[in-house]
């Protein structure tokens, strides 16, 4: 089967119109094609297009035509045209500018004159009350002949309306377009529909054009027409556009699987605001007030609001931890604990701030609970870091849980997300003890996942918990980067709608 065979009968007859003349603008094929309408050649153009038989170049025009003032100075002269031949006809080719603003009014002698000086054709000379415009040898000459811009103006009106390429003096024509309602000039965008070598090649096949069928109709069986009829064949490898479903992020795709794993094993998701007083953030975490971790260097601080109130009585047990230890059988950090430091506000730095919002809104068991959500440090950003990224923390506080249960369900979870190399090796928090550090294996080496721990009883105590609270929090991007094989964690918030298009879909 050729490949005219394939194309329709719209799509022919424009390759039909431009045998002869390889480029012509749509009205041009509509005349000649034989279409009715415009959208008819545009459609079958579009097609032949795709398929790489046609090109159709787009290009602005502009036309300009007459304006109110311009068909005026037409028929009556420019008004610095009208000036001069007074002048011209001044005895001594000069006359009074007071006289000047009488024969022409005031508002026309401004710019006549203006137009006069600019054209060369008249000096003003002399001063308040002697001043006086005066003729220049090139106002002289100029009285025998029309100007350039007095010619483009009569050319422009004969010709009704005229493209600015078929112009030849541009100065002129600018001269005319700065003057007001002289000239309009209006773009109109302009197309060309040009043969390609393929469709030549498919015009010299030579096309047969006849009444084609492209739908066959109960009709067409049930009187037996169809028999007698020419069938347009399909062509199945005509160009189609490639459909792209929509597809969630992966970051969105892997959020979503991890509340799934936490929630089926019966977690309960919980929030908070990612602005919080240091209190919550670091104090009631046992952080002590010099930690390097507070420092401006390592955490964003906001200036509004600049300060979060904390509760004075629970400032009061957080402060006896920070100072003595308070009762907790520990002796504390051994410094003065302060309240202005505490109510300082920050952008949360770990998720661990809605854990422990939470066990001191509930202090009673048991609690298993999860979170997935941003975090803010002041890092310097790398293949690895960014000073935003997310976190998945959780907890849970039950009367039996223990360090080997925590191991347990950090290993539980990362097998659930398809993650067996992974290694668990003691760690240092202010807040747990025991604590412990996960890594996984990337690129060949192990890569720091995130922390966990049990939580101390200076965490726990004052918060009147009284069972164990095991207490983790993980690193979101780097699950990410593992699963799609991202080498650098900048890559996850590029919105590269590729690499979106790319990835699996699980
Ligand atoms: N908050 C720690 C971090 O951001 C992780 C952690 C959470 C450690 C809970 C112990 C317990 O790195």
């Amino acid at each position: 089967m050729g490949k005219a065979d394939s194309l329709s009968m719209g799509e022919k007859r424009v390759l039909k119109a431009l045998e002869d003349s390889p480029s012509r603008t749509p009205a041009q094929i509509m005349a000649s094609g034989g279409f009715k309408e415009l959208v008819e050649v545009m459609n079958a153009a579009s097609w032949l297009q795709s398929k790489g038989l046609v090109d159709i170049k787009e290009e602005v025009v502009y036309r300009v035509s007459l304006d109110k003032e311009g068909s005026l100075y037409l028929k009556e002269g420019f008004p610095e045209r009208k000036l001069l031949k007074a002048l011209g006809d001044s005895p001594d080719g000069s006359i009074p500018m007071e006289k000047v603003k009488e024969l022409m009014g005031k508002t026309v002698a401004g710019f006549s004159v203006g137009w006069l000086k600019r054209k060369g054709w008249a000096e003003i000379s002399g001063k308040g009350s002697t001043q006086a415009l005066r003729i220049t040898d090139g106002g002289r000459k100029a009285l025998g002949a029309s100007s350039p811009d007095e010619e483009v103006l009569r050319f422009i009106y004969e010709m009704n309306e005229v493209e600015t390429t078929d112009i030849a003096d541009k100065a002129a024509l600018e001269l005319l377009k700065m003057r007001k309602e002289v000239v309009k000039v209006r773009d109109e965008v302009v197309r060309h529909i040009i043969l390609t070598v393929k469709g030549k090649e498919v015009l010299a096949e030579g096309l047969e054009i006849k009444d084609e069928v492209t739908q066959l109709t109960p009709a067409m069986l049930k009187d037996g027409k169809w028999r007698n009829m020419a069938f347009r064949p399909y062509d199945i490898d005509t160009f189609a556009p490639k459909a792209k479903g929509g597809k969630l992020n992966p970051l969105r795709v892997i959020t979503e699987e991890i509340r799934k794993i936490f929630l089926h094993m019966g977690f309960t998701e919980i929030d908070y605001d990612m602005v919080q007083p240091c209190f919550w953030n670091m104090d009631a975490l046992f952080i002590p007030q010099d930690h390097a971790a507070r420092d401006l260097q390592d955490t964003f601080y906001m200036k509004d609001p600049s300060r979060i109130p904390v509760d004075p009585k629970m400032a009061d047990i957080i402060r006896k931890v920070h100072e003595d230890g308070g009762g907790t059988g520990s002796s504390g950090w051994g410094y003065r604990w302060s309240k202005e430091e505490a109510e300082k506000v920050v952008l949360r730095t770990h998720t661990t701030v809605n854990s422990i919002r939470y066990l001191a809104e509930h202090p009673d068991p048991p609690a298993k609970l999860f979170t997935v959500g941003r975090v803010f440090r002041n890092e310097a950003v790398n293949f690895k870091h960014l000073p935003e990224f997310q976190q998945i923390e959780g907890i849970v506080m039950e009367e039996k849980a223990s360090f080997r249960m925590l191991i347990g369900l950090i290993k539980e979870f990362y097998s659930k997300m398809g993650f067996e190399d992974i290694r668990i090796r003691p760690s240092f928090f202010p807040y747990t003890e025991p604590s412990l550090e996960v890594d996984a294996k990337f690129l060949g080496k192990w890569m720091e996942m995130g922390g966990a721990g049990v939580f101390r009883p200076e965490v726990t105590e004052p918060l009147g918990i009284r069972h164990p609270v095991l207490a983790w929090g993980l690193g979101l991007e780097r699950l990410i980067m593992i699963r799609y094989d991202v080498k650098d964690i900048r890559e996850l918030y590029f919105n590269d709608i590729d690499w979106i298009q790319a990835s699996p879909l699980l």
